[in-house]
């Protein structure tokens, strides 16, 4: 099946900007993506543009889709670039909803400056066409559950009333995820580590869990080591991956050519 010019369940050597120009209007239901931030040298210094991709994105997200745009600063003399912020309010202005402004917390994280607090967090902005049309909340479990005598809220008269009322066995998750990075972490894929920015793999699996159902397509633009991609398959979807460093697009084919055959 095509998409444009594009085979799904395929990564190709090509900007994205000019993948994107040969995709239709309307065909994406969701992005998992991690541009290349700050210091494009980390990935062998090609050009990224920046507005031009948003704006593509915007034309070629399905309405109600959603782009998970996970990013974070690089500090350049003391100061934080913000780039994540310029971009947020970018995407706004081309159209987007600032649908939420999720964490993404490493659990293990090397201590990096003398004069702050070791930065453990990058943003995972949550952009969407319109409202989002898919939402399939991860739920955990709660640390009590039953009927219990629960204590309501002080009224004015300050006195605390006791109604008997049934805690749940699970809720949703809150917008702060942590993951533990690197080997075993991250993934168990060692080929992936030729990759210097990878996200990890149940990040991109959560966000395909909860923005998209079975059978949608997921884009990732920028797709590295092809974490989005590896993860869309996993989970039933179908998948585009666009990547312009062919070392890391031929990288990436390799990774998912581990998977088992019959997914495909
Ligand atoms: C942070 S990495 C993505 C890593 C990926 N999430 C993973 O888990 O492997 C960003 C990637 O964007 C790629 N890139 C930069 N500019 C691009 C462009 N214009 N079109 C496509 N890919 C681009 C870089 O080569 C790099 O591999």
């Amino acid at each position: 099946m095509k998409v444009g010019n594009f085979e799904i369940n395929n990564i190709y050597n090509i900007d994205c900007l000019e993948g994107m120009q040969s995709l239709p209007n309307e065909c994406i239901n969701l992005v998992v993506t991690s541009p290349p931030y700050d210091d494009l040298r980390n990935y062998n210094g090609f050009h990224f543009d920046f507005e031009n991709i948003a704006k593509e994105l915007f034309r070629v997200m399905k309405t109600g889709g959603v782009v998970v745009w996970v990013v974070g600063d690089k500090i350049k003399n003391g100061d934080r670039t913000l780039t994540s912020f310029k971009q947020c309010i970018y995407f706004q202005e081309v159209g987007f909803n600032v649908h939420d402004i999720m964490i993404y917390q490493k659990k293990n994280t090397p201590f990096m400056r003398s004069n702050a607090y070791t930065n453990c967090y990058e943003f995972m902005f949550v952009f969407s066409k319109e409202k989002v049309n898919t939402f399939n909340p991860i739920k955990t479990k709660t640390a009590r559950h039953g009927i219990e005598k629960l204590v309501t809220n002080k009224k004015a008269d300050g006195i605390n009333k006791k109604v008997v009322g049934e805690l749940k066995k699970e809720k949703t998750l809150t917008n702060i995820w942590s993951y533990a990075v690197g080997l075993g972490g991250s993934t168990n894929d060692k080929i992936a580590f030729q990759h210097t920015a990878i996200f990890p793999e149940k990040l991109a699996h959560d966000h395909i869990l909860s923005w998209t159902n079975e059978g949608d397509l997921v884009f990732d633009p920028m797709c590295g080591s092809g974490t989005t991609c590896k993860m869309a398959k996993l989970n039933k979807r179908n998948f585009l991956g666009m990547e312009i460093s062919k070392e890391y697009t031929d990288l990436a084919i390799k990774r998912l050519a581990m998977m088992p055959p019959e997914l495909f």
